[in-house]
């Protein structure tokens, strides 16, 4: 409320009106009345779509619907842009431009702002409020919790479940034994993947998320191209099943880690133990995890897409703004970049699958071995009357453990078919120990040393 009694009128030119934008008009109708109750009215005046005829079952009554992005980022009567509109080029022209006029900018665009951050960052002048949380994890309000809530801690991990359709296809594969194909089909037949789906299912999309979170989390803008970014389309239902049976559930996992030397981020399919929390989030669900000293681990699980759920996000950062806040963006000044992490220094757990007898399992554990990696676990299945054997390594580097495949590969237990997945976490080897003193102490029934 304004000090003659009068509510604030904030002056919205809205650029895409689809499944967000047009969730976004019927939550301001919805809660006109709460907002007015806090002294605000938001009017969307100026809207921009891509066919102006289409009806689109919200009342846009109130608005000039036009086709050209610019002019409602240019329309002199608006006092913030709301762009949810998706794509690059235009978004970024017509973002800048609003921005570079002083206009606030609510943004859901991860594409757009992942990609062209340092343009979106020089067009605010550090002055103009950005608000992103729809972006990233849509209704999870992750990055208020790094901007605000966790603002002063030295955050060592931000981890998660960031790709709603990629965990589609994923749980879809595992419930229906389906190979990456089909599971890709029932996910595109139910509109949980773009038209074209390679952003998703190549692991940019998280990777963009990612670039987003470690800029809140720990003040270290990365370039995608610095990424490691691995995709979840080489997953074959064989290696869903061996991770099953070694009690692992795959997921694609972001994960930006504050480790010697720097930052490391990486996207790329993981094995999760199934004690974890991040193996039981499925479908379209996001989970992520934060760990600091100050609080040790926080996990936040939600909706990380949908209409109500990321226009809800969009009228928050609205709203805040409204009020005053700053926006997420430029933000908390958390010190000097993090260089970052060579990967090739990283010490992980891998999974091997391949094709190999089970009769050979003892001769490849002493193969594995006699190359200098330790198997802590191995399992076999069959498929399509195929024989496969997967096995899971103790902490290996990575650049060492690239440079053992063309030997492993060699092999003569290894038939072919060979592939490498990493695991989420690197303390299998605690898992092991604690499994077996566990069954040790309840039965004698089972020997230490790998499983199969
Ligand atoms: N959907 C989600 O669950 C979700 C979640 C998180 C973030 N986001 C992000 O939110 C943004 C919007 O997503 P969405 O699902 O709402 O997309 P959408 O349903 O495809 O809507 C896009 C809107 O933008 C308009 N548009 C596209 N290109 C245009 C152009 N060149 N000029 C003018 N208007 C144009 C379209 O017009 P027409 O209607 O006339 O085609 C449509 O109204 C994207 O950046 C997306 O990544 C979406």
């Amino acid at each position: 409320m304004q000090p003659d009694g009068k509510l604030r009128e904030i002056r919205v030119g809205l650029i895409g009106c689809g499944v967000v934008g047009g969730g976004l008009v019927k939550m301001l109708a919805r809660h006109a009345g709460q907002l007015a109750a806090n002294g605000l009215a938001f009017r969307v005046t100026h809207v921009a779509v891509r066919d102006t005829a289409k009806s689109r079952g919200v009342d846009l009554s109130g608005a000039r619907v036009c086709a050209n992005p610019m002019d409602v980022a240019a329309d002199p009567d608006i006092n913030m842009l709301v762009e949810v509109m998706g794509g690059n080029d235009i978004a970024v022209i017509a973002a800048c431009a609003a921005l570079t006029r002083g206009i606030p900018l609510v943004t859901a665009n991860k594409h757009a702002l992942a990609r062209s951050l340092p343009r979106y960052l020089e067009a605010a002048g550090g002055r103009v409020p950005i608000g992103f949380e729809a972006a990233v994890a849509a209704h999870i309000p992750i990055i208020e919790v790094l901007e605000h809530s966790l603002g002063c801690e030295d955050l060592t991990l931000v981890k998660g479940v960031i790709n709603g359709s990629t965990n589609y296809i994923l749980t879809f594969m595992e419930r229906a034994g389906c190979e990456y194909d089909a599971a890709l089909a029932d996910a595109a037949a139910k509109g949980f993947t773009e038209a074209d789906p390679t952003l998703d299912v190549e692991g940019f999309d998280a990777a963009e998320k990612l670039s987003l979170l470690a800029l809140k989390a720990f003040g270290t803008p990365v370039a995608l191209e610095r990424m490691h970014i691995e995709g979840v389309t080489n997953i074959r239902q064989v290696d869903i099943r061996l991770a099953l049976e070694l009690e692992h559930r795959i997921k694609l996992v972001a994960a930006a880690r504050r480790v010697d030397g720097g930052l490391s981020l990486r996207v790329h399919p993981a094995l999760v133990h199934r004690g974890e929390l991040l193996a039981d989030v499925d479908s379209e669900f996001n989970a992520i995890i934060l760990e600091g000293p100050g609080f040790n681990q926080l996990t936040f699980l939600g909706k990380g897409a949908g209409e109500l759920p990321t226009a809800s996000a969009v009228l928050n950062d609205m709203v805040k703004i409204a009020r005053g806040g700053t926006g997420q963006l430029p933000g908390i000044d958390r010190g000097p970049a993090l260089p970052l992490a060579d990967t090739g220094n990283l010490r992980l757990c891998y999974f091997l699958r391949m094709r190999a007898e089970a009769a050979d399992s003892s001769a490849l554990v002493a193969s594995l071995e006699g190359m200098g990696l330790k198997v802590l676990s191995i399992a076999r299945t069959t498929l399509d009357e195929t024989n496969y054997l997967g096995v899971i390594t103790d902490v290996v580097e990575e650049s060492r453990m690239v440079g053992l495949l063309p030997g492993i590969r060699a092999l003569p237990q290894v038939k072919g078919d060979l592939a490498l997945l990493r695991l989420d976490k690197d303390n299998y080897r605690d898992i092991v120990e604690r499994e077996q003193s566990a069954y040790f102490g309840a039965s004698l029934k089972r020997q230490p040393g790998p499983r199969i």
